[in-house]
């Protein structure tokens, strides 16, 4: 008896000292992981760490959001007298510009601003094709007749179509956490759905001066967001202060500042309608729906009850 006492008191310590022995292990497994997390994280402080852009707050973020659209417009413009002469937006026609829940541009006004493009048409009665001012029917014209001249004229960088950019860019929100689980785990929690214009925005502001010792070509520029390239962007820095003029208010000062950072939250706010021009009907009917729902689950709650209480009695 006094044997087995004892024999089982020493497995019990065996045990608590095994269960040391596979903590301590453990606790060793993980300061080596974060040692060497540090080690890669001081190997690229050496070059580049991209900036995480910041989380924005937006008129169309969340369940209820919808597009202003004030700033849509002033988000085309932009689009028009800048970006467009580097980049395409071919899914999107003149006429969407008219679209409710988008700028909502007057026909009339759509017809001039359609005519300010020059678009290839033909061929005519001599086979030979020929330019004529856009008409609302028609896409946006490309700035460039094909990827090869994109390449020549940007540096050999290719200015991307713009019709889904803002859904396919997006930003990992951790720099600690592997990114795919992090990103995934991140968006699934909070729904949290503007990254993109999040990443454009702070893309369109984040010029600034390449760290020390940092080597840049000539015809390439510094951008501490951009990812993608290490830093090293072959998109000049499009906006400055003051190059677009905003409409003006009754005491003849611009309604919102002309500055790059307003114009970068513009652009983006009407980048994110042209790759999701249905967002405010979208939400509208999502709501129309759980609406119905509600009431749909409250009658066969009372129906339920109805038929059940006669059962019973
Ligand atoms: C002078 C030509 C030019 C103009 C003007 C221009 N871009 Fe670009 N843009 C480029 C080029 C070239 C690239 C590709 C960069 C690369 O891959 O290095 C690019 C890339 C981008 C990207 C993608 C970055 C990424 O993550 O891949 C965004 C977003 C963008 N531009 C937004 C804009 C906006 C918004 C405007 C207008 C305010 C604008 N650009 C004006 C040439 C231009």
């Amino acid at each position: 008896m006094t044997a087995m006492a004892k024999f089982l008191r020493s497995a019990g310590t065996e045990t608590r000292t095994m269960k040391r022995l596979r903590l301590g292990l453990a606790a060793a497994a993980v300061l080596g992981c974060a040692a060497s997390f540090g080690a890669v994280a001081q190997e690229e402080g050496a070059t580049f760490v991209p900036k995480i852009p910041e989380r924005q707050s937006w008129s169309f973020a969340g369940p209820f959001g919808i597009y202003d659209t004030a700033q849509l417009q002033r988000g085309y413009k932009i689009y028009r007298e800048i970006c467009s002469n580097c980049h395409s937006m071919e899914d999107m026609h003149f006429r969407n510009l008219t679209d409710p829940g988008g700028p909502e541009f007057t026909e009339g006004q759509v017809q001039a601003l359609a005519a300010e493009f020059k678009v290839t048409d033909g061929p005519d009665d001599n086979g030979k094709m020929f330019k004529r001012p856009g008409r609302p029917a028609d896409p946006f014209p490309k700035p460039f007749p094909n990827v090869q001249m994109a390449k020549l004229a940007n540096g050999g960088g290719v200015p991307p179509d713009m019709s889904v950019l803002a859904k396919a860019r997006s930003y990992e929100p951790y720099d600690w956490f592997p990114a795919d689980i992090g990103y995934a785990l991140w968006s699934m929690l909070t729904q949290y759905q503007t990254q993109g214009p999040d990443y454009i925005s702070a893309l369109l502001q984040g010029y600034t001066k390449p760290p020390a010792g940092f080597k840049i070509e000539p015809g390439q520029n510094f951008n501490e967001v951009f990812a993608a390239g290490n830093g090293i962007i072959a998109m000049p820095p499009p906006l400055q202060d003051g190059v677009v003029e905003y409409p003006k208010g009754p005491d003849g000062k611009p309604v919102v500042p002309e500055t790059v950072q307003q114009y970068s939250r513009d652009v983006a706010a009407f980048l994110m309608w042209v790759a999701e021009p249905k967002l405010d009907e979208r939400k509208r009917i999502g709501l129309e729906v759980m609406i119905f729902l509600l009431v749909a689950a409250g009658l066969a709650f009372f129906v339920k009850k109805k038929v059940w209480a006669e059962a019973h009695a």
